[in-house]
């Protein structure tokens, strides 16, 4: 089935509508502690009872909406299918779990393996980023353009990092970032780094393996933000880590050296 732009505008209208229930959700497991339930799926690597929970409420309303679409989320896996939605419930677990207010539900609809749509929302901070393939991005409604930052010196860098990647090489891209002048932060939400990044608060997000769940979404609100978004096609294996780098133009030439991204 071919989709045009209504269908895509159904999508996006049906999307931001389910990340704002889904954030009142897990806002109401944040504010009661007691009911997390967090369990280890690896070292530093957090799930909780409102994760899940916000994973099933966002399947229950997209695929009541979309009978024929698929899924692919970090919490129930998936496979990929020509029109795919990608959801990371919580990106940004571990802070949430601790009570840190950095978290969001990210959301990406894909036609054939690209990213049409992003919708990132972040509950405490009630921002709500949308971004459109060829259609620009914005939060709250407000256009978004990415920082005009040109000089590391003046520059700041999310790297995220998990523990299923190499110490050293972690510790190798830090060290390039603040000998060539770069101030660098690790704020731990890949997915609200890169929102970040689309609305200039940022300069630029690494990290050496994400997921597509991670990432689309914010990769996309990258783009439309007149953003540098490294490449992650789907068709490698849609629950595959990648690389992923996004920051503003002129910094693309430095990052992507000093990361090898
Ligand atoms: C994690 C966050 C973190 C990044 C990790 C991700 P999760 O996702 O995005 O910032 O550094 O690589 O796994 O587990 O909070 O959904
Ligand atoms: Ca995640």
């Amino acid at each position: 089935m071919y989709l045009n732009d209504a269908d895509l505008a159904r999508r996006l209208a049906v999307a931001s509508e389910a990340v704002w229930e889904a954030g009142q959700l897990i806002l109401s497991f944040y504010r009661r502690p007691q009911v997390l339930d967090i369990k280890s799926k690896g070292p530093q690597d957090l799930v909780t009872a409102a994760d899940h929970a916000a994973d099933a409420l966002l399947q229950k309303r997209l695929a009541a909406a979309f009978p024929d679409d698929s899924f692919l989320t970090e919490e129930s896996g998936g496979e990929g299918g020509r029109h795919l939605w990608v959801i990371d419930p919580i990106d940004g677990t571990g802070n949430f779990a601790r009570g840190l207010p950095h978290f969001c539900i990210s959301i990406a609809f894909c036609v054939d393996g690209r990213a049409q749509l992003g919708v990132i929302y972040a509950p405490i901070q009630d921002e709500l980023f949308v971004a459109r393939a060829g259609g620009g991005a914005t939060c709250n409604g407000r256009t978004l353009s990415v920082s005009g930052a040109r000089e590391p010196g003046r520059s700041l860098v999310d790297a995220g990092y998990s523990h299923r990647h190499p110490k050293s090489d972690y510790l190798v891209v830090i060290g390039r970032l603040l000998e060539n002048g770069f101030g660098f932060s690790q704020a731990g939400s890949a997915a609200l780094g890169l929102a970040y990044v689309a609305d200039g608060r940022l300069d630029g997000y690494c990290e050496q393996d994400l997921f597509a769940w991670d990432v689309l979404a914010g990769l996309l609100l990258v783009r439309e933000a007149g953003g540098w978004a490294s490449d992650f096609p789907l068709a490698d294996g849609p629950a595959d880590g990648k690389p992923v780098l996004a920051c503003t133009p002129a910094l693309a030439a430095d990052l992507r050296r000093l990361t090898g991204i």
